[in-house]
């Protein structure tokens, strides 16, 4: 069964590792509550114990390719609907705002792009386990090459070490997703000053609750 529900305020935050989305989503989190909204943060797996596993899985450097794109692809879906149901939709129902680091259309873009498994097929897939699609949809938008070398501080997961050029089609995919879904998606780019960027992500904010509310 889908939970559905029509309530609250469901807000994602997208792009390639290290756009910067996380930061900007702290922030963004910090802005919403001091206007006495009730937020929570999450991301996949959102702290759920089987999606937690999934996402070990997933994410398992030493499966390297003996992963098809399609099972990578079905995993993701099977934790995404355990945290739609357990986490993100039971919070919309009390008429909360909830904001997610990734969602679907980090599929769409990975697996649907960068695996080629094609981007309506993974978006009419993502339908069957969300909750609803986001109302909001801030895709922050950096340049690969930065991205990655702002990356070089960390060690790099399975994805991750697909490289630049996995990382440039996931980009253009995001672009495109932006483009075909103008209702929901905000592009910010990504200033090498944080606080610019979340100038930025706060006018939209702003804009976005004037429409709303
Ligand atoms: N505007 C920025 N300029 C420089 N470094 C940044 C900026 N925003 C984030 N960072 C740094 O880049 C890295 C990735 O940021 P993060 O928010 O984790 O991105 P993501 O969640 O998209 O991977 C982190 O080390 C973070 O501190
Ligand atoms: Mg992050």
């Amino acid at each position: 069964m889908k939970a559905e529900t029509n309530k609250g305020i469901f807000i994602t935050f997208e792009g390639i590792d290290g756009s910067g989305k996380s930061t900007q989503m702290e922030l963004a989190a910090e802005f919403l509550r001091s206007r006495e909204f009730d937020v929570i943060t999450t991301r996949e797996p959102g702290g759920t114990k089987l999606a937690e596993r999934i996402r070990n899985v997933l994410l398992d450097v030493s499966l390297g390719g003996c992963v098809t794109p399609m099972a990578e692809l079905l995993l993701y879906l099977a934790s995404r609907h355990q945290h739609s149901a357990e986490i993100i939709a039971p919070h919309l129902e009390r008429d909360g705002v909830v904001l997610c680091d990734r969602f679907a259309d980090s599929s769409t873009a990975y697996q649907g792009a960068g695996r080629g498994l094609g981007i309506e097929l993974v978006e009419s897939l993502n339908e069957l386990v969300i909750p609803r699609w986001p109302d909001l949809t801030i895709l922050i938008d950096i340049p690969e090459d930065k991205a990655f070398s702002r990356m070089g501080r960390r060690s790099p997961d399975r994805l991750e070490k697909e490289g630049i050029n996995f990382l440039r089609v996931v980009r253009s995919a995001f672009l495109e997703l932006s483009e075909r879904h103008p209702e929901r998606f905000a592009v910010v780019e990504s200033r090498e000053r944080l606080e610019e960027t979340a100038t930025h992500v706060r006018n939209i904010l702003e804009r976005f609750l004037a429409k709303k509310l």
